[in-house]
């Protein structure tokens, strides 16, 4: 059907849509950030009081919300919520109710959907091994669990919020936890993915070895 679709996993702070987003511009195709879809549903039972074990409650919410990508920004409900889900509680509930069958039938069937109608890049935990397994092609990117907690601790220290470094690394070391221990589409590298440590490595290295492989084999 001449779309691309690219698919781009690993875990938590591993740089995934910095590089994926990099990627994108260069070639001038859409980033969807399937992260951003499950903190937006983490934000929105937050907003509704609805809790992981309220499977009723969570379902007519589940029909009633819309998520969207426009210009790089993530909508739900009609609202840009770039912000409001950019927060460790919120990082901690979407890690919580991505494990919800529920929510993940619902954001992979938009995520299909996303990917049927123009070539993407897709960044989350599942994309190759899960969502688009046909995917042309398909990267696992991985870093050392410090790394990527001095990462995100920098992201957040930038942005002004207070956190030690300790409790940003407790939190990675938790989120790889419930992503590879949970039943429904589990973090894993698809057998067909080509792995890259980023690992000392920088944003621009990185881009630039997928850029060379999609050059190379496209
Ligand atoms: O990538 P990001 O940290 O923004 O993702 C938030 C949470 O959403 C992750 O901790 C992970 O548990 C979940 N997630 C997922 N499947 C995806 C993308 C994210 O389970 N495809």
């Amino acid at each position: 059907n001449g779309l691309l679709t690219i698919a781009i996993d690993g875990p938590s702070g591993a740089g995934k849509s910095t590089i994926a987003k990099a990627v994108a511009e260069r070639l001038c195709i859409d980033y969807i950030d399937t992260g951003a879809m499950y903190r937006a549903i983490g934000y929105k039972m937050k907003k509704n009081g609805i809790s992981a074990d309220e499977s009723v409650k969570l379902a007519a919410m589940l029909e009633n919300t819309d998520i969207d990508f426009v210009a790089g920004d993530i909508i739900l409900d009609g609202n840009i919520v770039n912000d409001k889900i950019r927060t460790p509680d919120i990082s901690k509930r979407a890690s919580v109710c991505s494990a919800l069958p529920s929510v993940r039938e619902k954001l992979v069937a938009i995520q299909r959907n996303m990917g049927r109608k123009k070539s993407v890049i897709m960044d989350g935990r599942d994309i190759g091994s899960n969502v688009f397994p046909d995917a042309e092609f398909k990267f696992f990117l991985t870093a050392s669990a410090e790394e990527r907690a001095e990462r995100r601790h920098r992201e957040l220290v930038e942005k002004g919020q207070s956190v030690s470094f300790e409790e940003v690394l407790e939190d990675i070391k938790q989120r790889d936890y419930r992503d590879m221990t949970r039943r429904l589409n589990p973090l894993r590298k698809a057998e067909d993915a080509l792995e890259i440590d980023t690992t000392g490595l920088s944003i621009e290295d990185v881009t630039d070895k997928i850029i060379k492989e999609i050059e190379n084999n496209g």
